[in-house]
């Protein structure tokens, strides 16, 4: 690679030539502002708040988008720059509802961060926000057009990341809108509620539909049972909102916070993976050992289920049937646990915290209400578990570390993998291997299959049959392997999809910001839980099988076929 001198506010420096200005200037510390910009973007070059003067030119350059010359002279810090900047701003505000102490972005709001930090006082433009309506359309996701400063962001990872294309740039310059295609409302496109447009948006223009009050409501209701349920995920990112570091692991802060305000037990997800995982596991088997339809497919993502419906409903036979652990879970919670404790399950209140918008769409799907009630009452995401935390003024760090409660407390290493891309895999070949062959398999981490990669694959040896699994993650990545296997061009016999890049700890729920950086930091952490566990394999949870000898009888039974399997729709037509 060529090399280039530059100097950057006087400062030389030696980078390689393609890097851009702001890389290069990142590389000595000097901080340019930008806005459309992401790190696991690519360059949009729209929003022109990171420009630069370069010496010999007139006009200003984006450094975002402005690749280095060797002698390239750069100052971006001059009144001439500070003042262009500040108009710019000044425009975009203009045009933006800025009513920041009743937005969901207060206090994390890459607008109002850059709005402080380019000193702005006053608007010199016109005011020209619009007043349009919120789209509340669907149960995940709302939009508010009011806030959106049109950067492309939530474009660019609908397509090119989920290769959903939900929502689209119609018209142009001042007339420009983002909008779920020629239509107003996200519940008339195909949407499948990730929320990765969330994840990336600098603003307050897209967020989860708030369920906080309901839960301080049922917490205050005497004649309620109310049970919550945590995901592997939410453990490992909510520290962050608190200003832990990516990867801190707070688990039994956040079960400590949950008891203090009232949930009746505090359970763990973890437990309904172990479940999952025998009931997948044995569903597995049972196709390779009878001719069933392969490459069988997880089914614990509920955006990844949306998407197959929406785009491939002739594969859907290919999908397990089995539920997610969130609802298996709130199936399990309103009749074995119930019956248990002897309580009746019209006072049972299930509430997930989950890293998922997904999720809030999941519990009144069709086939979910297999406990005779809504199996799971409400979703909460990491982010307004957060919020939550804050309302309450209750200190994170400052609590005291509790357990989870019993029965649905205990859970193994496989359980709590399920948060990481390629961890439900890994958690069902420890199971599948000693299903098969009757032996013990001694080491459990099936490296191939872990890290951020997007496309994973392995082969295990298990009895006589070389078993090929395939991991993805991010729906571009599944739509790749679904035309495959349409094509007959594979011979894997299990495929993992997890419709978020990362799997959930990238879920569409989490803390904002939301970046690969982050989400490696929280894959490490996932794997540390995983070590912490005294059992790492699903089917030794003791718990699972007391479940098994009292209620559920054997896996894919006539009792596991009510409650924790389901059915697909066809969502193309
Ligand atoms: S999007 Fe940001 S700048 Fe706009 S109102 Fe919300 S917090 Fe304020
Ligand atoms: S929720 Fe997902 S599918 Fe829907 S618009 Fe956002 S990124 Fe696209
Ligand atoms: S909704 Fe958010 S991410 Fe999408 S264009 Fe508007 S500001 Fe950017
Ligand atoms: S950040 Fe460079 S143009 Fe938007």
């Amino acid at each position: 690679m060529t090399k280039a001198k530059i100097f950057i506010d006087g400062k030389e420096i030696i980078v390689e030539e393609g890097t851009t200005i702001l890389e290069a200037a990142k590389k000595i510390n000097i901080n340019i502002p930008t806005l459309c910009y992401h790190p696991d973007q690519k360059i949009k070059g729209i929003c022109r708040i990171c420009i630069v003067e370069i010496e010999g030119q007139k006009s200003f350059s984006a450094s975002c988008c402005t690749p280095v010359r060797d002698g390239m002279k750069i100052r971006t810090n001059t009144r001439r720059v500070r003042e262009a900047r500040k108009s710019i701003m000044e425009l975009i505000l203009a045009r933006h509802d800025s009513d920041c102490l009743t937005c969901v972005r207060n206090g994390n709001c890459e607008l109002q961060k850059l709005s402080e930090e380019l000193n702005i006082k006053e608007i010199k433009y016109d005011r020209i926000a619009e007043n349009l309506p919120l789209d509340e359309s669907n149960p995940s996701i709302v939009r508010n057009s009011n806030k959106c400063i049109k950067c492309g962001r939530c474009i660019e990872v609908c397509h090119d990341v989920q290769g959903v294309g939900a929502i689209d740039a119609i018209n142009r310059s001042s007339d420009l809108k983002i909008l779920p295609g020629l239509y107003e409302k996200l519940s008339d496109v195909a949407c499948v509620y990730c929320g990765q447009c969330i994840n990336v948006c600098p603003v307050g223009a897209i967020y989860e539909k708030d369920d906080i009050e309901r839960v301080w409501n049922v917490l205050e209701d005497k004649s309620k049972h109310v049970v919550v349920q945590m995901a592997p995920a939410v453990r490992v990112s909510l520290g962050e909102i608190f200003g832990f570091k990516p990867g801190s692991i707070v688990t039994g802060k956040i079960v400590a916070f949950l008891k203090a305000i009232g949930f009746d037990r505090v359970f763990d997800t973890n437990f309904t993976a172990d479940l999952t995982i025998v009931e997948e596991g044995n569903e597995l088997l049972h196709r390779i050992k009878n001719g069933g339809k392969l490459p069988m497919i997880t089914s614990c993502s509920p955006g990844w289920i949306r998407y197959i419906e929406f785009f491939y409903p002739e594969l859907l036979g290919h999908v397990s049937t089995c539920k997610s652990p969130q609802q298996m879970f709130g199936a399990l919670a309103k009749t074995y646990y119930a019956q248990k404790f002897g309580i009746n399950p019209k006072d049972i209140v299930v509430v997930s915290i989950m890293p998922c918008t997904a999720k809030k769409a999941e519990i009144v799907r069709e086939g979910m209400y297999s406990s005779g009630y809504q199996d799971v009452d409400i979703v909460l995401t990491t982010r307004e578990l957060g919020k939550m935390i804050k309302e309450s003024r209750i200190q994170l760090e400052d609590l005291e570390e509790v357990e989870f409660d019993k029965p649905f407390g205990i859970a193994t290493g496989a359980g709590a993998i399920f948060g990481a891309t390629g961890g439900v895999m890994e958690a069902a070949l420890r199971t599948v291997y000693e299903k098969m062959t009757g032996k013990e398999l001694e080491k459990v981490e099936f490296t191939a299959l872990r890290g951020i990669d997007e496309y994973k694959e392995a082969k295990v040896q298990i009895d006589n049959v070389k078993v090929k699994v395939a991991v993805v993650n991010g729906l571009k990545n599944a739509r790749m392997i679904l035309d495959k296997i349409k094509e007959e061009k594979t011979d894997y016999h299990f495929i993992e999809v997890m419709c978020c890049p990362g799997g959930c700890i990238g879920g569409g729920g989490q803390p904002i910001p939301n970046t690969n950086e982050i989400k490696k930091k929280r894959i490490e952490a996932i794997y540390n839980v995983d070590i912490s566990y005294a059992i790492r394999k699903s089917h030794l949870n003791p718990v699972v099988n007391v479940l098994y000898e009292e209620f559920l009888k054997e896996p894919l039974g006539h009792k596991s076929h009510q409650l924790l399997h389901t059915h697909y729709i066809n969502r193309k037509n």
